[in-house]
Order: structure tokens, then sequence, then C-alpha cells
């Protein structure tokens, strides 16, 4: 059993990310989820604690937290970190060392293993500087998750869709073994 933590963010595969939550809550993993301000348009954080049976972190300045440094005190939790969906934009701003919201602050001060399933279009999932992103956090240790080949929400056809849940449970829990949890 680990501690996880699991970034949402703003892609339309957002809803596949409760499956994840439930799958890995059922195998005993304590799971705590954070998500952008994007991912919240597209899927209630209620749903996710619900799941989790953990509250949810949507907001670096949420008073409510009553906690000065919540991204540190996050940061300090998980044995492993997923960010599935992981946008174009996520990517980018990790590559780029920005942290400019919770998500993205909080993941430059982990210190475990992370993990990253992109989600997009295959424009943008193929476009250079997304490539060159994904290439930046494979150089620094992350580990990815590749995107599946199929039909994709926006109607294209091509490479940008989200892993599978039960995949990416598997690829969590390798790295676990990996790093010895
Ligand atoms: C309905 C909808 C679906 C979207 N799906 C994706 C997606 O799958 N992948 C992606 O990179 N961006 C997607 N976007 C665009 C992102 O939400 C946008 O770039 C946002 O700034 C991402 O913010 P975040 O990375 O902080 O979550 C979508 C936008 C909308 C309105």
């Amino acid at each position: 059993m680990a501690r996880i933590l699991h970034g949402v963010t703003g892609s339309i595969a957002a809803y596949k990310a409760a499956d994840l939550v439930s799958r890995l809550t059922q195998r005993g993993h304590e799971v705590h989820v954070v998500m952008t301000r994007a991912a919240t348009e597209l899927v209630k954080p209620r749903t996710f604690s619900a799941l989790s049976r953990t509250p949810v972190h949507t907001d670096l300045w949420d008073p409510a937290e009553n906690r000065l440094t919540e991204h540190i005190s996050l940061a300090e939790l998980p044995d492993i970190v997923i960010i599935a969906p992981a946008t174009a934009n996520t990517i980018g701003k990790a590559a780029g060392g920005i942290a400019d919201e919770i998500l993205s602050t909080t993941l430059l001060a982990v210190t475990v293993p992370v993990l990253i399933a992109p989600a997009m279009n295959v424009h943008m999932y193929e476009h250079p500087i997304v490539q060159k992103n994904i290439g930046i956090l494979k150089g620094i240790g992350y580990t990815f998750v590749e995107p599946g080949e199929g039909y994709l929400a926006c109607g294209d056809t091509g490479k940008g869709r989200m892993a599978e849940p039960a995949e990416i449970v598997t690829a969590i829990e390798a790295r676990l073994a990996e790093s010895g949890e």
C-alpha cells in the first residue's frame, strides 16, 4: 500500500481519472487528489473526494485549507506522484519549472518518482514543443505512461488518448516495486 499524489489536469480524459482513483483506492492505496482549475471545469472535486475518501486540493490560496504552505506539506506526503490526465500545458509547465498553481507548485517540491499519463489531441501530442518537453521530463527521470492511438474526443484519430486506468495502475505499482515501496 502506498500514498499516491494524483494530479488531475484539464483534459477531457479527466473523467477517466475517477476510475483510476477508484481502482487505486480499492487496491488499498491512499490517494490524495490535486486538481488544476481547468480540471475542475470538467469534473467536480467531490467525485474524487468521494472515491478516495480524502480531501481534494484545488487552490494554493484557499484560506479554508488553513495551512500556510499547503504545497510543501502535500509534496512531503506521497511515495509516488501520478499526473493523469496530463495536458500539454501542465507538461510544458513542468518542463519549464513553472509553478503558478497548486499542482505545478507541488510538483516542483516533490522528491519521489513522478509518472505522467498524457492526454491530448494528436496534433498537440506530435507538436515539436510538446515532444521536446516530454524529452526534458524523461531526461530528469519522469516515467511516461504512453497514450494510446484511436478515436479522440475532438473527432480526430491518432495518438493522444490517455492510457487506460488499468494500465496506469500497473505502471504505478511497477514503479513502486522498482523503488522498493
Ligand atoms: C472540453 C475541453 C477539453 C480539453 N481537453 C484537453 C486535452 O485532452 N488535452 C490538453 O492538453 N488540453 C485540453 N484542453 C485544453 C486545456 O484545458 C487548457 O490548455 C488548460 O489551460 C489546461 O490547464 P491545466 O494544464 O492547468 O489543467 C481542453 C479544453 C477543453 C475546454
